[in-house]
């Protein structure tokens, strides 16, 4: 497998968005091939299955673009399809769970977690399962917050409909004395405003892309696979399933790169 090959990274819809934002960031040489499955988002309210079938489907088409490793840039199928389809392929393949639960165990003081998540995540029970590993005595509290990811994807970032859904979801985790919230779900760090707000400053808010792609980094620099060339440098492509139009509106505010490519694609055809 050539340096110069992409990395492939996906999601349900835009939540990816905020880790390939990380990912630009920490490895600025290498070229990204992004796919927001914005045709069948959300999966959080999905089977187990079913989202491992979407998984295969989005993987065997980013392997048809070349990609040299993938990431896995939704909580919910990293949760429910990692384990299994990173059997299937040969390339390097990195979720984003294992990372942001390795922060929030670095982060916590008090040794209360809160994680919120899509309703599949937590059903998954992931977070608690990786957390308590790490330290068995942390206390974890977990809250689904379905609303959350149609919010994001029509934009409605900063709406007081948007706040006032985030204080119910937030009340319960807040009565815990938390000290730490895990943003687990990709879209979330969206609503990182209004969450900050509602949590106030003494509440650590763990945001998994950060850890995401310095893993990335390492895995790439293991496996000598670490771009080298300058030239790929905001050449990503990015591939929906429907809406290119919404897709690329959105990604350009999100991302601080001008968007080159936004394409649509009909990811049934990689079954
Ligand atoms: N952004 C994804 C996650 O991290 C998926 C959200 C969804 O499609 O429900 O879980």
């Amino acid at each position: 497998m050539s340096c110069e090959a992409p990395i492939g990274i996906f999601d349900s819809g835009v939540g990816g968005l905020t880790v390939a934002k990380e990912i630009m960031q920490q490895l600025p040489k290498e070229k990204l091939i992004y796919f927001g499955d914005t045709a069948r988002v959300p999966y959080g309210s999905k089977s187990k299955e079913t989202v491992t079938a979407y998984s295969r489907q989005i993987i065997k088409f980013l392997l048809s673009k070349q990609v040299k490793a993938i990431v896995v840039a939704c909580n919910t199928a990293s949760a429910l399809a990692l384990d299994t389809v990173s059997k299937e392929v040969e390339v390097p393949m990195i979720g984003v769970v294992k990372p942001g639960a390795k922060v929030a165990v670095q982060t916590t003081k008090n040794g209360k977690i809160g994680v919120i998540g899509t309703e599949a995540t937590i059903r998954s029970g992931l977070y608690p399962t990786l957390l308590k590993a790490m330290n068995p005595k942390l206390e974890v509290y977990e809250q689904p917050c379905p609303l959350f990811v149609p919010l994001v994807e029509e934009m409605w970032l900063n709406d007081p409909v948007t706040k006032e859904i985030a204080k119910r979801y937030i009340c319960g985790l807040q009565k815990q004395d938390i000290d730490t919230l895990v943003l687990g779900c990709t879209h979330y760090p969206l609503l990182r405003p209004i969450l900050r707000e509602i949590v106030g400053d003494q509440v650590a808010l763990v945001n998994p892309a950060y850890e995401t792609a310095k893993y990335l980094k390492e895995v790439l620099s293991l496996k000598k696979l670490e771009c080298t060339e300058n030239k790929y440098q905001s050449d990503h492509i990015f591939y929906v399933s429907d809406g290119a139009e919404k897709f690329r509106a959105f990604a350009s505010s999100i991302l601080a790169c001008e968007m080159i490519e936004t394409k649509d694609v009909n990811i049934k055809i990689f079954d």
